[in-house]
């Protein structure tokens, strides 16, 4: 039976001027998720949104947000995006101390969400092998963040069938950067069962159609 693939596009492709706008059209056109960047322009170049407008999107879809937390010191902002309507709150590995990557995990918990880590291109997927069991996603980044429309690194989508070898079947293996529907098969064939994608749904002629072939 095929697995249920998470489609989660990224608002970060929207247009900010009119986010109710853009979220409704994924929404109406077969989303499953909403993918929230949020960046602080330190531990990623760019900076985009934070807490009140994660509260603002929530009162305008049911979809779950898929919080992507691409900032410093993220376990200082669990609480207020948890508390704003986050579903998936997602952490990077390489904005914390390894000693505390399972209190994080832990306290995003404690507030009956969904814990996501993330990985950046450089990072090697051993890293975080050690606490698939404790999260509910993992977020293979197959480009440089900060800025949307880069070029899908396939080496980075190989970290998929490594972390899929060692994930029990709840893991869902999410990747983001560069997807359409040539690299997101390639992803699935590896094993990812989440696709986040900005610029191929929102820059498409046909939104139900660019998410239909993600499926
Ligand atoms: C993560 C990345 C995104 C991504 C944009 O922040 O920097 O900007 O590439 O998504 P796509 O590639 O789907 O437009």
């Amino acid at each position: 039976m095929q697995q249920k693939i998470f489609i989660s596009p990224s608002i970060l492709s929207a247009n900010f001027a009119n986010l109710e706008k853009d979220i409704k059209l994924v929404e109406g056109a077969g989303a499953d998720w909403i993918h929230v960047d949020v960046m602080d322009g330190h531990f990623v170049p760019n900076i985009t949104i934070g807490v009140p407008v994660v509260k603002s999107i929530r009162k305008v879809t049911d979809l779950p947000l898929d919080v992507h937390l691409m900032i410093e010191n993220p376990e200082k902002y669990i609480e207020p995006f948890a508390t704003s309507g986050a579903d998936i709150l997602t952490f990077h590995y390489e904005a914390v101390d390894e000693d505390n990557i399972i209190s994080i995990i832990d306290k995003i918990h404690s507030f009956g969400i969904k814990a996501g880590l993330s990985i950046k291109p450089k990072t090697e997927p051993e890293k975080i092998l050690k606490y698939l069991d404790k999260l509910d996603l993992l977020l293979v980044m197959t480009v440089e963040p900060g800025f949307g429309g880069q070029k899908f690194m396939q080496d980075c989508a190989l970290k998929i069938k490594t972390i899929k070898n060692h994930a029990n079947d709840n893991l869902i293996i999410q990747v983001y950067g560069g997807i359409n529907n040539t690299t997101g098969k390639i992803c699935k064939d590896y094993g990812a069962t989440s696709l986040v994608a900005g610029n191929y749904i929102y820059k498409s002629e046909n939104i139900e159609q660019a998410i239909k072939s993600l499926r």
